[in-house]
């Protein structure tokens, strides 16, 4: 096992307006799971193959352990890869496929077979050591690529958005299972996805990226809870973190009518404009005469079944509440909420960064 340092990574193509990797700095301990999560097209993939030795970085350095492999080629860098499209041989047996790499390897024979025995049992593909990929699932497929990445004990595991291709219940039953089999093998990963549910699930770190480059690395909570700027809000959560603009005046935020009390930290932006942000199930539902209720207007009210979520209007600027499932209003109705202050993250709007209202 080992860690991972990458040292302001770039990586421009030609003809590109702006790099595809923007000075990337990121250290990853020895034996954590980090997930690289962003929208499509931000670069997370060139990232990857970076540190696989699959594409050479403009500048920047890529250190794994103690040795700097930047340049190495990937055989040398003693790690494994799981792609998006399975990539597993279509003319090998399931058994040949997981210990393929251990074969190339030159590890005798019978070695290699207990440890495919081992593999395919972690992965549940005992049965099927004999079958050729074609008349396996995308699962089991799948399976087999993660099952052929473990057994040759790699200082590293990089996938790149394992499950996106495996239907909605396939992906959340092999999502817990991927999550207890790399605890559980405690080797250093970087995980690949644009789907954040998946990325807070998964790692004991978010890396969240935009544009080429990294826009925060920390806790799945701390990234939900405390984004470090409104598009990671923005990006995590589902529905996404609210927004309301306001002006700070008197010790309040008026957002265009109702009025928030300033908390402290905001004093220093008196006269300025800020933006609230707030997740849609921190909002309390509460009565007209509780203090500093905000009047909100019902738009859109829609069953979960978990929960209500309700599409209202404050002052004409939306607001998602989310509601317990037992909760009905009518399109049209007033509601009075609340914002609780310890989940309230303030934003600057020129530069859309968090104001750091909690830590001092
Ligand atoms: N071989 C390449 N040549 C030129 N541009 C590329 C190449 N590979 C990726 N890109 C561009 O780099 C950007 C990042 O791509 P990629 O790393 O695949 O993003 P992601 O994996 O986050 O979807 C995209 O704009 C993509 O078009
Ligand atoms: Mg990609």
């Amino acid at each position: 096992m080992a860690e991972i340092r990458l040292r302001g990574l770039v990586k421009a193509y030609p003809g590109q307006k702006a790099p595809a990797v923007e000075r990337v700095s990121l250290d990853i301990p020895d034996g954590e799971f980090t997930v690289l999560l962003g929208p499509s097209g931000c670069g997370k993939t060139t990232l990857l193959r970076m540190v696989a030795g699959l594409e050479l970085p403009t500048s920047g350095q890529v250190v794994i352990g103690d040795r700097d492999v930047t340049y190495l080629p990937p055989r040398e860098r003693n790690l494994s890869m799981v792609f998006q499209s399975y990539a597993v041989f279509p003319h090998r047996k399931v058994r040949a496929n997981i210990g393929f790499g251990l074969a190339m390897r030159g590890m005798p024979r019978d070695e290699i077979e207990r440890k495919v025995a081992w593999a395919a049992d972690l992965l549940q593909l005992g049965d099927f050591l004999d079958r050729y990929p074609a008349k396996l699932s995308g699962g089991q497929r799948q399976r087999v690529a993660v099952a052929r990445a473990i057994v040759v004990d790699a200082d590293v595991l990089l996938m790149d958005e394992p499950l996106s291709n495996l239907d909605a219940l396939l992906r959340l039953g092999f999502r817990a299972e991927l999550k207890k089999l790399v605890s559980e093998l405690g080797t250093t990963t970087l995980y690949v996805t644009h789907d954040q549910v998946e990325a807070l699930s998964l790692g004991d770190r978010v890396a969240v990226m935009r544009d080429g480059a990294l826009q925060q690395v920390a806790s799945p909570l701390e990234v939900y809870d405390t984004p470090t700027n409104e598009f990671v809000g923005g990006f995590i959560g589902s529905p996404p973190m609210n927004f309301l603009t306001g002006a700070v005046v008197n010790g309040h935020v008026d957002l265009g009518g109702p009025m928030l009390p300033t908390p402290p930290a905001l004093a220093s932006f008196a006269g300025r404009t800020v933006r609230l942000g707030v997740r849609a199930e921190a909002i309390g539902l509460v009565e007209e005469s509780a203090p500093g209720a905000v009047p909100a207007t019902v738009e859109v009210f829609e069953p979960l079944g978990s929960a209500v979520l309700l599409t209202t209007t404050v002052a004409g600027q939306q607001l998602k509440v989310q509601a317990p499932a037992t909760f009905r209003v009518q399109p049209g109705e007033t509601l009075w909420l609340n914002v609780p202050e310890q989940h309230q993250r303030w934003f600057d709007p020129e530069t859309a960064m968090a104001l750091e209202t909690r830590d001092t």
